[in-house]
């Protein structure tokens, strides 16, 4: 039997010396503002058992890892037909890349790059107005955590609001190619609060269950999708959860992620356990350097991965 507090424990006291190595983000104002020397780690296993260490407790701004919870939303309401406006191709490309779209006549290449979960933003929109939307994606999320204390950061909403020129740029290009349903600043207005919204990494390894529990809750007993489904999700976070670095995350890690700016990435290990790690400081592909390394140094220890068993 493995120790994961033992592991946890090592990982945390190991890297330590690292923590505040890697740049915060500050293209949102308000994302600078944050301690860069923070680590946080939560593993819940499929029994609900939590090893954590550090700030695993601290809400911090999820960013992109939300963009895992709105396509669950968008592929519940609209089921494969998601598929018609969004890709599931990895993109090799930055986050927030324009240049793809124009030679792909505005079809972004998969929901995790920022032009992809923008067209899932407008796909979860459909039928309500922003503020019913917004509201639908935060009792998701508390859904799934099982914890009604999650909400959005409203100054981190603000400021990425009145800093997102790339995103306009993004959801307008889209527009002209009449793939955005909805009014571009009401898309919008759903995808910068899905991106605030704040959390620990023991909820949001919490929300991360259902992946790991083939489609069901383990804690809550919730089926949240199919078994089929989580798969499809797992197979998407791994291919496309970490932008241009998935490759890379692939071979470290082996497990299904899907980072934010914010410093957080949610893995998760099919069959065993969901993991959150976060620490500010980003490589050069915007993904947590420290939560990264944490990650494989779990993946290592355990002998998780999606691509083979561990040696015995
Ligand atoms: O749209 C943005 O740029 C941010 N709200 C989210 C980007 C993000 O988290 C990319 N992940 N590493």
């Amino acid at each position: 039997m493995v120790d994961l507090q033992a592991i946890v424990d090592d990982i945390h006291r190991t890297l330590t010396p690292r923590i505040g190595e890697g740049k915060v983000a500050d293209y949102i104002p308000q994302l600078a503002r944050v301690d860069a020397a923070k680590f946080g780690m939560s593993v819940i296993d499929l029994d609900g058992r939590v090893y954590k260490a550090g700030d695993c407790d601290e809400p911090f701004s999820i960013q992109s890892i939300s963009k895992v919870f709105t396509l669950t939303l968008a592929l519940g309401k609209h089921g494969e037909s998601t598929w018609n406006r969004v890709g599931r191709e990895p993109s090799g490309s930055a986050f927030n890349s324009i240049v793809q779209l124009e030679h792909e006549n505005g079809k972004p290449r998969n929901p995790f790059i920022n032009a992809g979960a923008i067209v899932v933003s407008d796909l979860v929109l459909a039928g309500h107005t922003p503020r019913e939307a917004i509201g639908e994606i935060v009792r998701f999320v508390q859904y799934l955590a099982d914890d009604t204390s999650i909400a959005i950061d409203p100054d981190v909403a603000k400021s990425e609001t009145a800093t997102g020129y790339r995103n306009f740029a993004l959801a307008n290009f889209m527009k002209s190619y009449g793939k955005l349903t909805h009014a571009v600043d009401h898309v919008l207005g759903v995808y910068f609060h899905q991106c605030a919204l704040a959390m620990s990494c023991t909820q949001l390894a919490r929300s991360g269950l259902f992946l790991a529990g083939n489609g069901k809750n383990p804690i809550t007993g919730h089926t949240v999708v199919s078994s089929q489904r989580a798969r499809r999700i797992n197979a998407l976070m791994l291919t496309c959860g970490h932008y241009d670095g998935s490759g890379d995350f692939a071979y470290h890690v082996g497990l299904p992620g899907k980072s934010g700016v914010g410093g957080g990435i949610l893995a998760v290990a099919p069959g065993r356990a969901s993991v959150a790690v976060w620490s500010p400081g980003l490589n050069h592909n915007g993904n947590s350097l420290i939560g990264s390394l944490a990650l494989e140094m779990l993946a290592a220890r355990t002998g998780w991965s999606v691509f083979g068993a561990p040696a015995t």
